[in-house]
C-alpha cells in the first residue's frame, strides 16, 4: 500500500509536469483526489491492514493527498498569474501615442461672412428679413420705380420665368414687402440669393448673394446712413478702414450713391487687387425714393429713410483675399479647407 501510494504521487508529480491549463488541472484533482478517485481507491483497502499499520497507512494518504492537491493549486495559480500577465501586455495602451484626428467640418467663407454682416446689424436693432428668390415683376422691378423700359428688366439680364415672374435680380425686391407688411420704425436686412443672366468669370455669376438693408423712420438722413455703413466697414476690415460715398443713380433712392471702401491691400495706393483705383466698390445705397414710399402706402412727408444693397461675394473676397468668385462655388476642399 505504501509503494502504491508513493507510486501515486510519482505519477501526480509527473502529469502535473504536463497539464499546462486549468482543464488538464480539474481533471487531475477530480482522477487523484475525487471521491471514485486514485486515492480513494487506494484507502478503500485500508480495512485488510493491521490495528498498527492503518494510522501508519492513514498518515501517509493524508500526506500524499495534500502534496497533491497544494501542487495542483499551486499550478492553477501559477497559470492564472501567467495569463494576467499576459493579458496586461498584450492590452498595454500607449497613451503618449498621437490620437486620430478628425476631420471638422467649418462655415463656408460666404456663410462665415454672412454671419459676421448680421451680427453687426443685429447690435444695431435690425431684423433679419427674408423674400423670395422666385419673384413678380412688380416686386423685382415696377415697385422700385423702375419702368418697363429700364435696361435691367431686359431679358438679357434678367432670368424670366413668365412674362410677369422673374428669378430676382436684387433682394431689393424685399424693400416693398417689408413695407407693405410692416409699419415704421423699420430696421431690416435681408440676405439672399440673387440670379442675373451673366456669363460665369471670376467677378461674374449668373447666382450671387446681395444683403439688402432698408431704414424708414421719422428723420432719417443720409448721415445715418453713412454712419451705418462706415460702422458695418469697420468691424468688418478694421478701425482705420474708410469709405467713399460716390454720386449715383438708382430708380429706388433719391439722392442715391455707390459706397466705396479704401483698398485694403493697398490702403488708397493703387494694386492689382483695386484695379490701380485704390478704392474697390462694394454697395449701392441711397435715400428711399418718394415715390416708392408712397407706393407701399408710407407718407413721404412724415416719414424718410436709407436703403442699401451690398454683394455678399464682394466682402467676402475682400476679406478672405480671394482673387476668383468661381472659387466661392465649386466646394473644393483644397480651397474651402484654408479659411
Ligand atoms: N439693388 C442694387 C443692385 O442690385 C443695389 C442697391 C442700390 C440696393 C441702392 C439698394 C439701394 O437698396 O438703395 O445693384
Amino acid at each position: 500500500m505504501k509503494e502504491q501510494l508513493l507510486k501515486l504521487n510519482e505519477q501526480a508529480k509527473e502529469q502535473l509536469a504536463k497539464a499546462f491549463d486549468a482543464k488538464a488541472l480539474e481533471e487531475m484533482r477530480v482522477k487523484f483526489l475525487g471521491k471514485k478517485g486514485e486515492i480513494t481507491a487506494i484507502l478503500k483497502q485500508m480495512g485488510g491492514l493491521s490495528a498498527e499499520e492503518r494510522p501508519v497507512m492513514g498518515q501517509l494518504a493524508n500526506k500524499v493527498r495534500a502534496e497533491i492537491e497544494n501542487a495542483i493549486t499551486e499550478k492553477q495559480n501559477a497559470i492564472k498569474r501567467e495569463l494576467a500577465q499576459k493579458k496586461l501586455i498584450e492590452e498595454t495602451i500607449d497613451v503618449t501615442m498621437p490620437g486620430k484626428k478628425i476631420k471638422t467640418g467649418h462655415a463656408h467663407p460666404l456663410d462665415a461672412t454672412l454671419e459676421e454682416v448680421e451680427q453687426v446689424f443685429l447690435g444695431m436693432g435690425f431684423d433679419i428679413v427674408e423674400g423670395p428668390e422666385v419673384e413678380t415683376d412688380h416686386y423685382c422691378f415696377e415697385a422700385l420705380n423702375m419702368p418697363k423700359t429700364h435696361p435691367a428688366r431686359d431679358t438679357q439680364d434678367t432670368f424670366y420665368i413668365n412674362e410677369n415672374v422673374v428669378l430676382r435680380t436684387q433682394t431689393s425686391s424685399v424693400q416693398i414687402r417689408t413695407m407693405e407688411q410692416r409699419k415704421p420704425p423699420i430696421r431690416i436686412i435681408s440676405p439672399g440669393r440673387v440670379y442675373r443672366s451673366d456669363t460665369v468669370d471670376a467677378t461674374h455669376s449668373p447666382l450671387f448673394h446681395q444683403i439688402e438693408g432698408l431704414v424708414i423712420d421719422k428723420g432719417v438722413t443720409m448721415a445715418d446712413l453713412k454712419g451705418t455703413l462706415e460702422l458695418l466697414m469697420k468691424r468688418l476690415y478694421g478701425e482705420e478702414t474708410k469709405v467713399r460715398f460716390r454720386p449715383h443713380h438708382f430708380p429706388y433712392t433719391e439722392p442715391s450713391a455707390e459706397v466705396d471702401l479704401m483698398c485694403f491691400n493697398c490702403h488708397g495706393a493703387g494694386c492689382p487687387m483695386c484695379k490701380q483705383e485704390g478704392w474697390i466698390e462694394l454697395l449701392g445705397a441711397g435715400m428711399v425714393h418718394p415715390k416708392v414710399l408712397e407706393g407701399c402706402g408710407i407718407d413721404p412727408e412724415e416719414y424718410s429713410g436709407f436703403a442699401f444693397g451690398i454683394g455678399l461675394e464682394r466682402i467676402a473676397m475682400g476679406r478672405y483675399k480671394v482673387n476668383d468668385m468661381r472659387l466661392l462655388y465649386e466646394n473644393d476642399v483644397r480651397f474651402l479647407s484654408q479659411f
